[in-house]
C-alpha cells in the first residue's frame, strides 16, 4: 500500500542526498582548477622571477654569466635564492624547484633538491613528469637572448593536499548539515501528520451509531476536501440509518393493530358455530390482510424515497399518457362505487421531465384517495394542462373535501382525519409530497370552485 510518508522521506531525503553530493563533486572540481590554475601561474611568476633577476644581475652586478654561475657551483648562489623567494620560506615552497640551463644543455644553476638531469623536455610551456614516487609540475622558459632554458618544478601531491584540503572544508559543513536536515524532515512529517492520526483516533473510537461529522478544524487543507466528502458520506448515512429505524418503528406500530384484529378474526372463525359467523370472520380477516398489505406497501415507497439524493431515471413525460393509464388502472374502484370518473387532457402534449414510475404513485395515491373519499355517485374529474412554464396535473372530486385549516396537516406522515371509515394507512399524501420536492414541483390544495370536495394541483416545471 502506497506510503505518503515514506514517499516524503524518500524522496526528501534523496533529493537532499543528490543534491549534497553533487555540490561535494562540483566544489572538489572547482577547488582543483582553481589550485592548478593559481599554482600554475607561481610557476610562470617563479620562472620568470628567476630570469629577471638573472638578466638584472648581467646587466648591472657582474656583467656576464660566468660570473654569475661559476662552473663548479651549480646551486643557486645564495643571493639570487633570497631575491627570488624571500628570507621566510612558505612550507609548500620547499617542494618547488627549479634548473637554470644553457642552450647547449649544461646545467648552470638549480636549487638543492632539484635533480641533475633535466626536469622535461626543451619545449616551452607545461608539462607533468615522474620523478621517482612523485609527479611534478614542470614550467619551461626559454630566454632566447641569453641562450637559458629556465625550469620550474612543483610536486604535484602538493597541489592535491591542498584541494583536499580546501575541498573538504566547504563540504564538511554540508556533512555536519545533512544529519541535521535527516532529523528536521523527519519530524517535520511526522509533525504534518499528526493531525491526520487524531482524525483516524477519533473514527476509530466512535460507537457505530455515532454518525456526527469528523471535526475538521485541525485537519490540513489539503486533507479537508477528503474529511467533507466523508462527513457527506457520514450525513447521508445517519439519513439513511434513521430512515431504517423510522420504518421499522412505523412498521411495528401500524401492523400491530391490523394484526391484533387478525388473530381476533382467526379465533373467531376457529370458534364460528356456523357458516354465517365463519363467513364473516373470513372476510375481517380479509381486510386486514388487505390493510397490512397496503402499510407495508406505503411504508417500502416511503423509505425506498430519498430526498437527499437526485432524481434518477429522469426521462421526458406525457403527463397524459401516464394519468390515462392510472384511471385505467382505477376506473374499476370507480365503477365499483358508481362513482363517474372523467379526464380532461391538455390540447399541447403535457410534458415533463421526471421518473415515470414515481409521477405514476403520485397520481395513484391522488386518484384512490378521490374515489375512496368521495361517497357512492360523485364525481371524479382529472385534468392536466400546460401553462407559460409549467405542466399541471389536477384532481377534483365531489367528496367531504378537506378543513382548509387541516390543508397542511394531511401530508403529515399517518395522518388521517378522524371518523375516517375509509381504509388507509395515512401515509400517501406524505409519499406525494416527497415525490412533488424531488420533481422540484409544487402542490396546492383548494376546494373546487364550482362544487363541494377537494381540488388537488400538481404543477410541474415544463419539460419542452
Ligand atoms: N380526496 C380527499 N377527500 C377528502 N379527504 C381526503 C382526500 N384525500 C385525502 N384526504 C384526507 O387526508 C388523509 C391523508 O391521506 P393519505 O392519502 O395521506 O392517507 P390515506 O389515504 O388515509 O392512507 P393511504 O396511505 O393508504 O393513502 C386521508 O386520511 C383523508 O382523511
Ligand atoms: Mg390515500
Amino acid at each position: 500500500m502506497p506510503s505518503i510518508r515514506r514517499f516524503l522521506l524518500v524522496s526528501l531525503l534523496s533529493t537532499i542526498t543528490c543534491v549534497l553530493t553533487g555540490a561535494a563533486i562540483y566544489t572538489y572540481y572547482d577547488v582543483t582548477k582553481k589550485i592548478n590554475s593559481i599554482f600554475d601561474a607561481q610557476l610562470i611568476e617563479a620562472a620568470h622571477v628567476i630570469r629577471h633577476t638573472v638578466e638584472h644581475s648581467i646587466a648591472h652586478h657582474i656583467g656576464n654569466l660566468d660570473e654569475i654561475f661559476s662552473p663548479t657551483q651549480t646551486y643557486l648562489p645564495p643571493k639570487l635564492w633570497n631575491i627570488i623567494y624571500g628570507d621566510d620560506l612558505h612550507h609548500y615552497d620547499t617542494r618547488r624547484v627549479f634548473q637554470i640551463w644553457s642552450e647547449d644543455g649544461e646545467l648552470l644553476a638549480k636549487t638543492e633538491s632539484a635533480p641533475s638531469f633535466p626536469l622535461a623536455k626543451d619545449s616551452e610551456g607545461f608539462t607533468n613528469s615522474q620523478m621517482g614516487k612523485y609527479t611534478w609540475r614542470v614550467y619551461t622558459l626559454i630566454d632566447k637572448e641569453h641562450h637559458l632554458r629556465f625550469q620550474v618544478a612543483q610536486r604535484n601531491d602538493v597541489r592535491s593536499n591542498l584541494v583536499q584540503h580546501l575541498a573538504l572544508g566547504n563540504i564538511l559543513p554540508d556533512l555536519l548539515i545533512y544529519p541535521l536536515t535527516i532529523f528536521i524532515i523527519f519530524f517535520s512529517i511526522r509533525a504534518a501528520f499528526k493531525p491526520l492520526k487524531r482524525t483516524v483516533t477519533e473514527v476509530k473510537n466512535r460507537a457505530l451509531e455515532h454518525l456526527q461529522p469528523i471535526n475538521t478544524i485541525e485537519v490540513p487543507v489539503e486533507v479537508k476536501p477528503l474529511i467533507d466528502e466523508i462527513n457527506l458520506l457520514l450525513a447521508r448515512l445517519d439519513e439513511s440509518y434513521a430512515r431504517e429505524k423510522r420504518f421499522t418503528a412505523d412498521a411495528a406500530h401500524e401492523l400491530r393493530t391490523p394484526l391484533a384484529a387478525l388473530k381476533t378474526q382467526a379465533q373467531v372463525a376457529t370458534n364460528a358455530h356456523d357458516k354465517a359467523e365463519y363467513q364473516i370472520a373470513l372476510n375481517k380477516i380479509n381486510q386486514c390482510v388487505d390493510r397490512c398489505a397496503r402499510v407495508v406497501t406505503q411504508l417500502l415507497t416511503l423509505s425506498n424515497l430519498r430526498p437527499d439524493e437526485p432524481l434518477k431515471e429522469v426521462q421526458t413525460i406525457d403527463l397524459s399518457k401516464l394519468a390515462i393509464e392510472i384511471i385505467s388502472e382505477l376506473a374499476s374502484d370507480a365503477v365499483h362505487k358508481h362513482i363517474t370518473l372523467s379526464f380532461d387532457a391538455s390540447n399541447t402534449p403535457a410534458i415533463t421531465q421526471g421518473n415515470a414510475t414515481l409521477i405514476q404513485v403520485l397520481m395513484r395515491n391522488l386518484i384512490d384517495n378521490a374515489i375512496r373519499y368521495t361517497p357512492e355517485q360523485g364525481k371524479v374529474n382529472i385534468s392536466t394542462h400546460v401553462e407559460a412554464k409549467q405542466t399541471i396535473f389536477c384532481i377534483e372530486d365531489t367528496g367531504p373535501g378537506v378543513a382548509p385549516e387541516l390543508y397542511d396537516r394531511i401530508f403529515d406522515r399517518f395522518y388521517r382525519e378522524l371518523g375516517n371509515k375509509a381504509q388507509g394507512s395515512g401515509l400517501g399524501l406524505s409519499i406525494v409530497q416527497q415525490i412533488v420536492e424531488l420533481h422540484s414541483a409544487t402542490i396546492k390544495v383548494s376546494k373546487p370552485n364550482q362544487h363541494s370536495g377537494l381540488k388537488i394541483q400538481v404543477s410541474f416545471p415544463n419539460g419542452n
